[in-house]
């Protein structure tokens, strides 16, 4: 069974509000014939709110790059979940590799995000990975899962179904180097046995796991005619309306 694919840009710390307003308008006139897919941009905070109202009576979503656990408070420099649907989101990536790696991100803090998010109505993208050196040593599997199992600790399967999952090898990450077709089926059918054994064959048959890194409009087919990758996460690529949209088109 094949699942609605989901294609998300991650715009990371990039586009000024001016920019991604022009970039998102791009995107929703270019949209048509792509009714099959589910498109989702993540813009940085600042423009989120712009691109929200940008994106009205659009079928492309909303999605915020992270998001903190708390509701509201004194925690300064963080947004909180209400935040997001506030402006419009529907989505919210967590655990990043580039916040496990930079801003230290770990299973703990992703679960937390995770169930916020899920408590206040937002579907969260968790990111799972392994960086080049696990590679290397044949760890992959053993990382990957522990990222899945302890992100998702604690998550019921009436919130599991609203998760959509990336898988994004950090070596493979603005890197140029695609992983292989082959290397990304392999680590998303073993993601997909684990969510069957944590849930059930429902929820794993059900469950969107997108692919991330180094994804272009000439990867994109080969890495979607996998049985186990449904989308993909898209960083540099979703910076231009005419790459977005052929990944989006694949
Ligand atoms: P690139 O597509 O630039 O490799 O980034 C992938 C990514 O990290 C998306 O979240």
């Amino acid at each position: 069974m094949k699942r609605r694919p989901i294609m998300a840009g991650n715009w990371k710390m990039n586009m000024l509000v001016s920019e991604a307003e022009a970039l998102v308008k791009g995107l929703k006139s270019g949209l048509d014939g792509a009714e099959e897919v589910d498109v989702v941009v993540a813009p940085p905070f600042p423009s989120l709110y712009s691109v929200g109202k940008a994106l009205s009576g659009s079928s492309i979503a909303l999605a915020g790059q992270n998001l903190h656990w708390e509701v509201s408070g004194a925690y300064t420099g963080e947004v909180s979940a209400t935040m997001l649907l506030d402006v419009g989101c529907k989505y919210v990536i967590i655990g990043h590799s580039e916040r496990r790696q930079f801003f230290g991100e770990n299973d703990e803090t992703v679960n937390r995000r995770v169930k916020a998010a899920l408590s206040a109505g937002l579907d969260p993208i968790v990111c799972v990975g392994e960086v080049l050196e696990e590679r290397k040593s044949g760890r992959t599997w053993e990382v990957v899962g522990r990222q899945t199992r302890e992100g998702l600790e604690g998550i019921s399967k009436g919130d599991a179904e609203r998760l959509v999952l990336a898988y994004e090898p950090v070596w493979a990450i603005g890197t140029g180097e695609t992983a292989t077709p082959e290397q990304v089926q392999e680590v998303h059918a073993k993601i997909r046995g684990l969510i069957g054994e944590l849930y059930d064959e429902g929820i794993a048959q059900g469950m969107r796991i997108q692919y991330g890194g180094s994804v272009k409009p000439d990867n994109v087919r080969g890495l979607m005619d996998q049985p186990d990758v449904d989308g993909a996460l898209v960083g540099g690529a979703s910076l231009k309306v005419e790459s977005f949209l052929g990944i989006v088109k694949f």
